[in-house]
């Protein structure tokens, strides 16, 4: 039986939330420069996107650039920053064909002029297609997302538009880059390491969180269809006991 079938259509994740990794060492394993690894990265981008596009998931979220991955050599910096130019400028016709529509969350003020422009260009282009949101978390880190949100909260309680007695869980929302998406069921990391990294922190408060060893130039659309088959193998409780959850 073929991993596909083997999902389950009433419980395909809504949105899935990938923190890609493992370039470097796959670069390294073949004998190459780190960027190397991240030009392979591409492949395990396009397969992710065809695995979550033919299961029906409406959002996938991939981590592409943190706010800490700044401080990485410069001309890592710099080719990561020309990699992501190129590869939406090459696969903008492919997204626009399969009704994705693209998105990005993260300090996008901080991306080089030529970046920002392609990036804001291929959102513009793409922002009526409706079969699958792609969120490129870019410049993107947690504790940068949600201290914006408190000084912007901040602000409107000092301009008096926010009383402190009314905020609640939804307010923070709100005030957070992903205010119009949904929270990932399923959180998925590669390359073997077990760590969150700054990602999404609010959001991923009840998310399953999935962990494989392949590196992510070596991911395939069936690595993501073993994710969601292992999340929906999962019991969600938020918190209650079993006895409790209907579905
Ligand atoms: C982590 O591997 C990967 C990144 C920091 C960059 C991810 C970028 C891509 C996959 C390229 C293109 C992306 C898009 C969206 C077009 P690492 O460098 O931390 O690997 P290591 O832990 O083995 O050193």
């Amino acid at each position: 039986m073929d991993l596909k079938e083997k999902i389950s259509k009433e419980r395909v994740p809504e949105h899935v939330a990938i923190i890609m990794d493992g370039n470097g060492r796959w670069a390294k394993n073949h004998g190459e420069a780190r960027v190397f690894g991240h030009m392979n990265g591409v492949n395990g981008v396009r397969e992710a996107l065809t695995g979550a596009g033919e299961i029906g998931v409406k959002y996938l979220t991939l981590y592409a650039f943190s706010t800490e991955n700044w401080d990485r050599p410069m001309e890592e910096v710099s080719a990561l920053m020309d990699l992501l130019v190129q590869t939406i400028v090459k696969e903008i016709d492919a997204l626009e064909e399969r009704k994705v529509r693209l998105m990005a969350i993260g300090d996008l003020t901080l991306l080089p002029e030529q970046c920002r422009k392609a990036l804001e260009a291929a959102i513009e282009r793409t922002k009526v297609n409706d079969r699958i949101t792609l969120v490129l978390a870019l410049s993107y880190s947690s504790r940068w997302e949600i201290t914006k949100a408190v000084k912007q909260i901040a602000e409107s309680v000092k301009a008096g538009n926010l009383n402190p007695e009314d905020i609640n869980q939804e307010t923070i929302h709100t005030y957070l880059e992903t205010r119009d998406i949904p929270d990932p069921e399923l959180v998925i990391r590669t390359s073997g390491e077990k760590r969150i990294s700054n990602f999404l922190l609010w959001q991923i408060a009840y998310s399953e969180l999935y962990f494989t060893q392949t590196l992510w130039p070596d991911f395939k659309k069936e690595h993501f269809f073993e994710a969601v088959i292992a999340y929906q193998n999962r019991e969600r409780r938020f918190g209650k006991i079993s006895e409790q959850i209907t579905v």
